[in-house]
């Protein structure tokens, strides 16, 4: 788990999707399950998101193939089709790993040791963020926060919520990717890789996605505190009638 081959930052270019690597799986079927979520829309270019999901779920990035084919059968220009994946960070431009690894640094994470969880993870598979492992088996990124944070600090891995990280817990867990064990987000599903995940945000379920509780103890504790103390919100206030005055009645 060594080497910087695949980079993902592109400061000398700022090309908007790597044009040196054409290569692409997109095929018949990837193009016919476009216009499937295409026509999931009532306008289709709102599919323009999932269809990207699509697009890294075949080719592991957003490939020049896959902006030609998005602005096809969308009917807008490959320009709009970039200037949308550029604009969200979850749209990757170089090859992202077989997993993707995303550790959480905004405040309350950081404050309980994302920047040292950060260190930890990229000494660990030897690349910066932005960057993937020469194998492809791992890239890295630091991510703001993921509405998880009473379970910081959180690290993602193929965007499951992996809680209450450390150090120690992240060796255990990368080791265990790595060779290819069978790993569950600490919520309760079991990790599929980074384009699997990708396929579902794209809107193909996989019918996983019952597994695992959808909230934890930690986001229900005030629940749970309120209900010991039978604590209930104010009732809401009824919204007075209006009545007839005399004379509209009239
Ligand atoms: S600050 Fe990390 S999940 Fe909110």
């Amino acid at each position: 788990m060594s080497g910087h081959e695949f980079a993902s930052y592109f400061p000398e270019s700022g090309d908007v999707v790597d044009y040196a690597d054409t290569s692409s799986n997109i095929d018949e079927t990837t193009i016919a399950e476009m216009h499937e979520i295409a026509g999931r829309y009532p306008e289709a270019r709102s599919a323009l998101l999932p269809m990207l999901h699509l697009v890294q779920s075949v080719d592991g990035r957003v490939s020049p193939a896959g902006i030609t084919a998005c602005s096809e059968v969308l009917g807008i220009t490959e320009a709009e089709v970039a200037g949308v994946a550029t604009f969200y960070t979850m749209y990757k431009r170089r090859p992202a790993g077989k997993h993707h690894v995303g550790v959480c640094t905004t405040a309350l994470c950081a404050v309980m040791g994302g920047d040292i969880l950060l260190e930890s993870v990229s000494e660990k598979l030897g690349i910066g963020e932005g960057e993937t492992t020469a194998d492809g088996a791992f890239s890295l990124e630091r991510v703001e926060c993921n509405a998880a944070c009473d379970f910081a600090p959180v690290m993602m891995v193929n965007w499951e919520f992996m809680d209450n990280m450390t150090p120690a817990k992240a060796d255990e867990l990368l080791d265990a990717l790595a060779e290819g064990q069978t790993v569950h987000s600490t919520r309760g599903a079991e990790l599929v890789g980074w384009r699997e995940s990708e396929r579902v945000l794209a809107g193909f379920n996989d019918g996983r996605a019952d597994e695992g509780p959808a909230a934890g103890a930690a986001s229900q504790l005030g629940l749970d505190i309120a209900k010991d103390n039978n604590w209930h919100a104010p009732e809401a206030e009824q919204p007075k009638r209006r009545t007839r005055s005399t004379k509209e009645a009239k």
